[in-house]
């Protein structure tokens, strides 16, 4: 574990990566001074783990965010929110000065979307407005059934391949009532952790 120091405050995502990184802290016994969770997901996990949750507002900018992605390319750049926790995903990892991303390697794309539909987050009332504006820019949405966000909001996903990631991010961020774009493009991993059968590569991006 060469990232995570002994009394930090640690950003976290949310998912099974993540969820099997807070047993190993725990097994590990690691005394962090707490974790700024991504999700109610995540926050119910520390506190089985007994790690302090701490709040962003108090916090301010962490050191080191650690979360899995969807879909990843070999230079950082991801698809998230499989989970709909995207938005304090995006949040948490923007206010990050380093961010660790582990996958499997069955998650590594040459084109973001190839495998995994985009997830955008929406107002609810904006939802079929947005739909619309996201098929002018080639996507076919579907709409999560049965979701609802932490923060209140619904789930489309976006089936369509993104060859320029930075550019459909900033087309998508301009749609009015979209909350979050899962695209982590301009904000990508610094570190990409890639498990696979044959052992573990870790893809330096950024210092
Ligand atoms: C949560 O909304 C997602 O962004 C997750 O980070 C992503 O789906 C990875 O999840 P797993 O670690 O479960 O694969």
């Amino acid at each position: 574990m060469v990232y995570i120091e002994e009394g930090m405050v640690l950003g976290i995502g949310t998912g099974s990566t993540v969820n099997q990184l807070i047993e190993v802290l725990k097994d590990r016994k690691i005394q962090l001074k707490g974790a700024v969770s991504s999700s109610n997901q995540t926050a119910a996990a520390l506190r089985i783990a007994r790690i302090p949750e701490l709040d962003l507002n108090s916090e301010g900018d962490l050191s080191l965010y650690i979360d899995g992605a969807d879909e990843a390319t070999a230079d950082g750049m991801l698809i998230k929110g499989g989970g709909a926790a995207l938005t304090r995903e995006k949040v948490v990892a923007a206010a990050s000065a380093k961010f660790v991303c582990i996958i499997d390697d069955s998650k590594l794309v040459e084109v973001l979307g190839s495998t995994f539909a985009l997830p955008v987050e929406v107002i609810p009332m904006a939802r079929s407005y947005v739909a619309r504006e996201l098929v002018k820019l080639g996507g076919l949405p579907v709409l999560r059934q049965g979701v609802v966000t932490d923060n209140g909001n619904v789930v489309l996903d976006v089936h369509l391949r993104i060859p320029d990631p930075v550019a459909f991010e900033t087309a998508v961020n301009q749609i009015a009532g979209v909350v979050t774009v899962g695209l982590f493009a301009r904000r990508g991993a610094d570190v990409l952790i890639v498990a696979s059968d044959g052992g573990v590569r870790t893809l330096v991006l950024s210092p």
